[in-house]
């Protein structure tokens, strides 16, 4: 039977632990396990216990290719899209937008696929919606960039979409394959997209406080019913109470840089929740303040994370 909704609860500011035991699979290819979790364990004991106790590395030989294929694909968009403080930039995030949503419905693909074939486990319902609303804050992001004029040629169209396309397929056969290297692929595409966000917020914050905050932002961030965008802040943070709190942000816009710093905020959840499922395979296994991006380490090596 699927599993409740995670949504916060609007009174206490909490999300209801996930009812599944945390288990953490031992042979997942590419990954290196340092320790394994007792069947029994909840993912609130994981959640109070050490990263280093449990985090899990990836062969280098896996990580060494992902790190590979996105720092090119990455440095190709950076040299095609410069960002020069124009309206170009939009097109640069509408190339990025529409390829760094991909992953999230491939994932869906092959558990809409699974599901149909008879596979069923307890975290699999919640991994889905959460999943899903990834997919939903990636369209938005999109659509917010399309609002910009970033889709108006019709060259950047052709190109992000036909990166999509192909993109989708691969991550598809490595999904079905090597979830965990699936995930780190876009572990390391959320940090890119942080980093790029963060630069251009960082740079352009005057421009960009002088510039309207587009309807479809508004709409997203400020109107509609929040229970999808609550859903994929799986990861807690502790720093502002002992037992920790799901992210609580109701943005309030008043230009275009509130917009942009948003966005970059979105994808820091977006990698939080990665590397807490390639390293734990758990959404929310260690709270933000105990992550860390994913490490190589030999196949035959149990290593631990720094
Ligand atoms: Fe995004
Ligand atoms: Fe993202």
């Amino acid at each position: 039977m699927a599993t409740p909704a995670t949504a916060i609860d609007k009174q206490s500011g909490t999300k209801p632990e996930l009812p599944y035991a945390a288990t953490i699979e031992s042979s997942s290819p590419g990954v290196v396990p340092e320790a394994t979790a007792p069947a029994t364990m909840s993912a609130t004991t994981i959640a109070t216990m050490p990263a280093t106790a449990q985090a899990r590395t990836m062969d280098e030989g896996i990580y060494g290719f992902n790190k590979k294929l996105i720092d090119t694909v990455y440095d190709v968009i950076c040299f095609l899209y410069p960002v020069k403080g124009n309206d170009r930039d939009f097109a640069r995030f509408f190339v990025l937008e529409t390829v760094a949503r991909v992953p999230y419905f491939a994932y869906l693909s092959v558990m809409h696929l699974r599901e149909t074939f008879g596979e069923r486990y307890d975290k699999m319902s919640d991994r889905m919606r959460t999943h899903y609303a990834e997919a939903d804050n990636e369209l938005h992001h999109l659509l917010i960039m399309e609002s910009l004029g970033g889709n108006s040629n019709i060259v950047d169209r052709t190109l992000a979409q036909t990166m999509a396309f192909f993109y989708y397929w691969y991550v598809i056969g490595i999904y079905t394959f090597n979830e965990p290297a699936a995930y780190h692929l876009s572990e390391l595409i959320e940090d890119h997209a942080f980093d790029t966000y963060s630069k251009f917020t960082a740079t352009y914050e005057d421009r960009l406080k002088n510039q309207p905050v587009p309807d479809v932002a508004r709409k997203y961030y400020e109107v509609d019913n929040p229970f999808l965008f609550d859903l994929f802040c799986t990861v807690k943070d502790k720093t502002d109470t002992e037992a920790g709190t799901y992210s609580q942000r109701r943005p309030q816009l008043e230009s275009l840089y509130d917009v942009f710093t948003n966005i970059r905020d979105d994808e820091k959840e977006h990698w939080k929740t990665l590397c807490n499922l390639v390293q734990y395979d758990d959404m929310n296994a260690v709270d933000a303040s105990e992550i860390r991006s994913t490490t190589p380490a030999p196949a035959a090596t149990a290593g631990a994370l720094p």
